[in-house]
């Protein structure tokens, strides 16, 4: 199946000249979910992953999904205030203002290999302040997989010491 065709574009969203990526409509098709989660796990089959990390909150819906498949635990990396435990923060850069993500500090044996799933790459700061949040507390970043890959906002350049997947791309 096309995946690309299950993801409904709406412009202008959510704001004026953003051409929104909407995957609501591919989630609700069993058919496509299914697909897009079984790609990715083969993708990461033989790496001996420990552990799926994932963003709120939209890598919450594939990257649960696709750490049941693959058979190991999920590590939430949420929004600042939200996780209960005892966390580390780490704040990046937008291109205008910021964001804060957080991780609990004890969520990763040191030395585990751990895959990040997220929806879509963009200009590859959100996936960046996971991949630091997890190294800082002994995790190990094997592998980047996303559902969509913005290719014109060339995230992909600032990621060039991970093995960096995506099945659908727009230019
Ligand atoms: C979106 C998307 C990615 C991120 C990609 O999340 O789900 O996590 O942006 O953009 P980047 O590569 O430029 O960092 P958003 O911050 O909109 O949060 P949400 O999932 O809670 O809607």
């Amino acid at each position: 199946m096309d995946l690309k065709s299950k993801i409904r574009v709406i412009e202008d969203f959510p704001e004026k000249g953003i051409s929104f990526k909407d995957i609501t409509t591919l989630i609700k098709d069993k058919d496509a979910f299914s697909q897009a989660v079984n790609l990715i796990v083969d993708d990461l089959k033989g790496m001996d992953i420990d552990y799926i990390a994932g963003p709120e909150a939209r890598g919450f819906l594939l990257g649960t999904a696709v750490a049941y498949a693959l058979g190991v635990g999920f590590i939430p990396v949420r929004k600042p205030g939200k996780l209960p435990g005892k966390t580390i923060s780490h704040e990046y850069k937008l291109e205008y203002g910021s964001n804060t993500l957080e991780i609990h500090e004890d969520a990763i044996e040191k030395g585990k290999k751990v895959a990040i799933v997220d929806d879509l790459l963009a200009t590859g700061g959100t996936v960046s302040s996971v991949a630091k949040l997890i190294e800082s507390i002994g995790g190990e970043v094997v592998a980047l997989e996303f559902l969509i890959e913005l290719e014109f906002l060339n995230g992909r350049n600032k990621l060039e010491k991970y093995h960096v997947n995506s099945l659908v791309k727009y230019d």
